[in-house]
């Protein structure tokens, strides 16, 4: 076999890539031609494609990472579960290791007496929800309650249901037809939205099985932020009608709103709550559906009956994810993780404030902890929509060594929760530089 350049290699890879992987939210036909990065391994925070080039993972591989990658002790942790056992059925039996990482999230999570369904994605997690508040009422005879309140701008997942609470966007309009009806209320970008939020409760409350939110941040809709006295009255109005309220912290549980969740900084206590992405570090695909006491206990009947939740997936509680769910949160307090994020959060705040905010083709900054939106204009001349631009952006960002990925006209900044300020610094900087080139360029 012959010895190929450094950059064949890279290309030969893109090209064996495209060939057989068919990626997620992207359009294959220009895969290739986006020069995506293939990852060979990495160190750190850093990711090291083919070619032994570095990038820093400023989006924590779409917000899973949470301590960086091949953090020893996490690595530890898996290998030492490899040894006793990678996985075995939830259905109907159990695992040690699960039910020690159980013990230990229903000891955190700001749920009453929790109990803790597990699935591997963070969509998975959000149907379970659905159909366990849907569940919840025929347990107790009551039947009417079968649609949800959802807010505008939501995002849950790209399941049939999840997509169905979802507000849509992200070119999923096709599947519209396949959504089931849920009632909306708008979201965080209109300023009077938990004023409507509980009047739709109001209007729409007898019909209701279940609100579902995300609490704080609207994450994927371009980190929308809403005061937490605000999600406050909107689930307290809700439980005050003794709807269930889903809160859907699969991006902002673990940490990255400056809490370990966000319902903590809204002074909520979800009925239901779910957690993705950050649950093992972003090791092992490992999802969760936290259910309160009050709703668990109505499933409760006899064997076989009808109040079974007949609901379960293979991989649900894998055992490897729980083994490094259980390491991450001790490292959580050994490490004093959240000091860091409070600290790393404010010296963001002053970077982008200065060196960001002030930019002529930037029209938000929007940031909660670490979870940062900054949202771009058009070009100036029309050449590029502000989408465009964000993609063009980004693109510049890679190339400089940080990875960025916009989600529509937004550049999200969203970094491990173990950076340090020269490492947010890197990406501040690079951030303002590619914007620099991509304005520059498309106005000359
Ligand atoms: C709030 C929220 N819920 C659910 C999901 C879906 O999670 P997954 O991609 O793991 O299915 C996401 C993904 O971004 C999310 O942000």
């Amino acid at each position: 076999m012959s010895d190929p350049s450094r950059s064949s290699t890279a290309a030969e890879w893109t090209t064996r890539d495209a060939d057989v992987v068919w990626h997620g939210f992207t359009q294959m036909s220009v895969y290739a031609q986006n020069e995506p990065v293939i990852v060979d391994h990495a160190v750190g925070h850093h990711l090291v494609d083919v070619d032994g080039k570095r990038y820093l993972d400023a989006i924590s591989s779409l917000w899973v990472n949470t301590m960086g990658h091949v953090e020893p002790e996490l690595t530890a942790a898996a290998h030492a579960q490899l040894d006793r056992v990678a996985h075995s059925t939830m259905l109907g039996n159990g695992n040690r290791a699960t039910i020690e990482f159980a013990e230990r999230l229903a000891e955190i999570v700001p749920v009453e007496q929790a109990h803790i369904l597990f699935a591997s994605d963070g969509a998975a997690a959000v149907e379970q929800a659905l159909k366990i508040a849907f569940q919840f009422w025929f347990n107790q005879g009551i039947h009417s309650r079968t649609s949800y309140l959802a807010l505008g701008d939501a995002y849950h997942g790209d399941t049939v249901g999840s997509l169905a609470l979802g507000a849509g966007g992200f070119g999923t309009e096709l599947f519209d037809t396949l959504r089931f009806p849920v009632s909306r209320t708008p979201g965080y970008a209109d300023p009077d939205w938990a004023e409507k939020a509980v009047r739709a409760l109001t209007e729409y409350g007898d019909s209701l099985a279940a609100v579902i939110l995300e609490p704080l941040v609207q994450g994927a809709s371009g980190i929308l932020v809403a005061e937490p006295a605000d999600v406050r009255q909107f689930v307290e109005t809700a439980q005050g009608f003794g709807i269930p309220v889903i809160c859907d912290e699969v991006a902002t549980g673990f940490g990255r709103t400056g809490a370990m969740f966000a319902s903590e900084i809204c002074a909520i206590r979800p009925d239901i709550m779910v957690l993705g992405k950050g649950i093992a570090a972003g090791y092992i695909p490992l999802s969760a559906t936290v259910v309160a006491n009050r709703v668990y206990e109505t499933f409760l009947g006899e064997d076989l009956g009808e109040r079974t939740f007949y609901h379960g997936h293979s991989f649900s509680g894998h055992a490897l994810g729980c083994a490094v769910g259980l390491r991450h949160l001790e490292l959580f307090v050994e490490r004093d993780i959240l000091s860091n994020v409070a600290l790393s959060a404010d010296h963001l705040t002053r970077r982008l404030d200065k060196d960001i905010a002030p930019l002529g083709p930037v029209a938000a900054v929007r940031q909660q902890g670490l979870m940062v939106g900054v949202e771009l204009r058009a070009t100036g001349d029309g050449s590029l929509t502000a989408g465009l631009a964000a993609r063009r952006v980004c693109a510049e960002a890679v190339r400089r060594g940080v990875l960025l990925r916009p989600l529509g006209a937004v550049v999200v900044i969203m970094t491990p929760l173990s950076f340090d300020t020269t490492e947010l610094d890197e990406v501040v900087d690079t951030l303002a530089d590619s914007i620099a080139a991509v304005f520059e360029t498309e106005s000359a």
